[in-house]
């Protein structure tokens, strides 16, 4: 393993976009996420401080990282999340963004962006609000319709929109959302379910493949594969409309997993480093930062994280074991 120069796995692939979970908790219970009942939170003090967080975010950023996304839980949900974007943007990063399921995002969208946020992820599972509120269990499709409107206004861009698809529940509305993006220029992207609910409820037969969402779209309008992002370590697999109405993204992290350009890396809100969504091979600093660790140790302790990266996420093996916490823990 190196002791210099950027973070790299074993495989040489750097490692340079980091998700920071700023929160385990959320205002929502989306049913692909946590279990409606009563959800166990990390104890409070067991979640980094902002302190911490930006110490870690320093260390990271003299580590070559140079994409940072605040993930969650809802980390709009956190008290001084906008002041701590603050802090976040004056580190220097090239890319600062946010995931947000935009409850709350209207009202904080102007306040970010004056602090140097410079995009944002917005979920959205359905354009029907019915349904919506059955797949989120709270929360209203046109707080978060204004949202996306907002967030425009306040000079995000782009704007994305994460539809996570589960088969027999909103497949019915992909050309809806297809025609969404290209009449509001906003990037649809969608998500295939992955086994990181709470519940333990995922279902494979559950999982609508990228690849229909492909075909389906094409037959309408048609799309080719953005030439330019062939090289992208982004997850998600773009594709263009040929006529010029921009952009979709497809994320098949079930059906056809792309572990070998990932160049993710996450940590928990809790203060676990981990190389991969799905494996619980966690690599902890809050013990480091709590115990007077220098910045020499903790750095260390990134560049073990990253260098134990495994060539796959193997969710496809008979084996494979789910992992232990939900995206709402993880970040997604
Ligand atoms: N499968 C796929 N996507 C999920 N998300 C949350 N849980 C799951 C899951 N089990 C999505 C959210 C959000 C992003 C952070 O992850 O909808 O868009
Ligand atoms: Fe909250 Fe996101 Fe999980 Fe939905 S998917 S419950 S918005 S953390």
């Amino acid at each position: 393993m190196p002791r210099s120069g950027p973070l790299v796995d074993q495989f040489g692939r750097v490692h340079d976009d980091l998700r920071l979970s700023v929160t385990d908790r959320c205002n929502l219970r989306c049913v692909y996420c946590i279990p409606d009942e009563d959800m166990e939170f990390a104890p409070r003090e067991e979640l980094l401080s902002f302190a911490e967080l930006e110490r870690l975010a320093r260390i990271a950023r003299s580590l070559g990282v140079n994409s940072v996304r605040l993930t969650g839980g809802e980390p709009l949900v956190r008290k001084g999340i906008v002041d701590f974007v603050g802090a976040l943007s004056s580190l220097g990063f090239a890319d600062l963004s946010m995931t947000t399921n935009g409850t709350t995002l209207a009202s904080h969208a102007p306040a970010l962006v004056a602090n140097g946020l410079v995009r944002v992820n917005i979920s959205c599972d359905s354009l029907r609000p019915e349904r919506f509120r059955a797949i989120r269990r709270r929360g209203e499709l046109d707080e978060v319709l204004r949202a996306m409107d907002v967030a425009e206004q306040a000079g995000l861009a782009p704007i994305k929109v994460n539809v996570v698809l589960l088969a027999g529940v909103n497949d019915d509305e992909i050309l809806d959302f297809a025609a969404f993006g290209r009449e509001t220029g906003r990037i649809v992207r969608f998500i295939e379910y992955m086994p990181l609910d709470a519940a333990g409820h995922w279902q494979r037969g559950e999982v609508v493949p990228g690849r229909s969402v492909i075909d389906k779209i094409t037959s309408r309008w048609p799309l080719a594969t953005d030439p330019g992002a062939q090289d992208d370590p982004a997850p998600a697999q773009r594709y263009r409309y040929l006529d010029g109405k921009g952009e979709i993204g497809v994320i098949s992290s079930v059906t056809e997993p792309f572990c070998g350009t990932c160049n993710r890396l996450r940590l928990t809100a809790d203060g676990a480093i981990r190389n991969c969504l799905f494996s619980d091979d966690e690599h902890v600093v809050r013990d480091a930062l709590r115990s007077g660790g220098g910045d020499e140790e903790i750095a260390m302790i990134f560049r073990s994280a990253v260098w134990g990266k495994l060539p796959g996420h193997g969710i496809n093996d008979p084996g494979f074991l789910r992992p232990r916490r939900s995206m709402s823990m993880i970040g997604g």
